[in-house]
């Protein structure tokens, strides 16, 4: 791709040590977006989290070839919950009655049929023992980067790195940013509260450079919000060596969406996502459909904690992407779907933030006097 090739203006020393040329990192649940962006000169990462261990190591044998020796990342959640034991029917056993009957209540209001597809979360549950199957399977994977998120287990860290990996974490706030280093991870994405999927409270313009300035030489990546040149800009300017995307990646023609929440991306400003607690149990940023409204509305029951909501809603979920209710079809999106205004290919997007990148500099460059 012509983008690749070119030398481009704004080359960090990361590029160098990680053997990327543009410093843009992509999150996507799609091997197909992953592997473009890699291919494009960017860094894809996989979001491997919905998938069982033996599933991880097929993604990852699939993704090295369509990576064409190019490095690519595998991402899971590794939050400390108070689940040892990935037994489901035990986990079932603790959902309150109140909250069953208001997903039975949707499930009739919105004429739901039960899913027929399986979904991770119908067979398994976040616990312990999951997490410390899935990043097995990471770091067997082969993958050139572990990405681990909402949680950063330094025995996992440690062994990643024996086994080779290069290992980053993402981290929503400040507090976060000493003790996640002194896990010995090589990387950190301070991923401010614009962010799609799981975020903090604090901003990204406030939180890169206090990560920046508390972890001295560790690079740091600025996610939450980035959709634009002159973001990547702002972001370098911050003191970041890198960005990290998410929900640009969803309006691509390699990344399989429904429709009819690829149209809901397209319409949709900043102020139509909402943050929930109606999915994983923790506070996710999401398009504002039924779903979240429903959760939110007086005498819905508040959502469960992490993981018992999934327990609950695991396959009612699947039900309503596998049937297509579309009032209650939702995707974890950022502030930054104010910029997806259509559907294009990752190597456009790839260009597209390049050039507007080097014309951003161009003319913060011309400023100077
Ligand atoms: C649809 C979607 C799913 C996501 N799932 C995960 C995930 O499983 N693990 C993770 O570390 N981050 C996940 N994220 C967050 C991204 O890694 C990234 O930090 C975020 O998208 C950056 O903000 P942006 O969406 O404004 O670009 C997800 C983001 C989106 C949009």
């Amino acid at each position: 791709m012509a983008t690749a090739r070119r030398r481009i203006a704004f080359r960090t020393p990361l590029c160098d040590r990680l053997g990327i040329d543009i410093p843009i990192f992509s999150f996507a649940h799609s091997l197909e977006v992953t592997a473009a962006v890699s291919r494009a000169g960017g860094y894809g990462v996989y979001g491997a989290t919905h998938e069982e261990p033996h599933e991880i190591l097929e993604s990852a044998r699939a993704l090295k070839e369509m990576c064409e020796g190019r490095p690519f990342g595998l991402d899971i959640l590794l939050p400390t919950v108070t689940v040892d034991r990935d037994d489901k029917a035990a986990a079932d056993a603790e959902i309150p009655e109140a909250h069953r009957r208001f997903v039975e209540h949707l499930r009739e209001k919105y004429q739901v049929p039960p899913a027929t597809r399986e979904h991770l979360f119908m067979k398994h549950v976040r616990s312990q023992e999951l997490f410390a199957a899935q990043a097995d399977a990471v770091i067997r994977s082969g993958a050139n980067l572990f990405a681990m998120a909402v949680g950063t287990p330094a025995d996992v860290v440690a062994r990643a790195r024996a086994a080779g990996q290069l290992t980053l974490s993402l981290i929503g706030s400040p507090r976060h940013a000493a003790r996640v280093k002194a896990t010995g991870v090589d990387l950190l994405v301070a991923q401010g509260y614009d962010a799609g999927a799981h975020t903090g409270t604090v901003g990204t313009l406030s939180l890169v450079p206090q990560v920046v300035d508390i972890v001295g030489d560790l690079p740091v990546i600025a996610a939450g919000g980035i959709a634009t040149g002159r973001q990547i800009a702002a972001a370098l300017a911050m003191g970041a060596q890198a960005v990290w995307t998410g929900t640009i990646w969803l309006a691509t023609q390699e990344h399989e969406v429904d429709k009819i929440i690829t149209d809901h991306l397209i319409a949709a400003g900043s102020e139509d996502t909402v943050i929930s607690r109606s999915w994983s149990g923790k506070t996710l940023r999401m398009l504002r459909t039924a779903w979240s409204d429903e959760w939110s509305a007086p005498g819905a029951p508040a959502p469960l904690k992490m993981p018992y909501q999934q327990v609950l809603v695991g396959e009612i979920m699947e039900a309503v992407k596998e049937h297509r209710i579309a009032p209650l079809l939702w995707s974890a999106a950022g502030q930054s779907v104010a910029y997806v205004r259509g559907i294009s290919s990752v190597e456009e997007t790839m260009r597209r933030l390049v050039d507007e990148t080097e014309q951003s500099l161009s003319r913060l460059a011309a400023l100077r006097q």
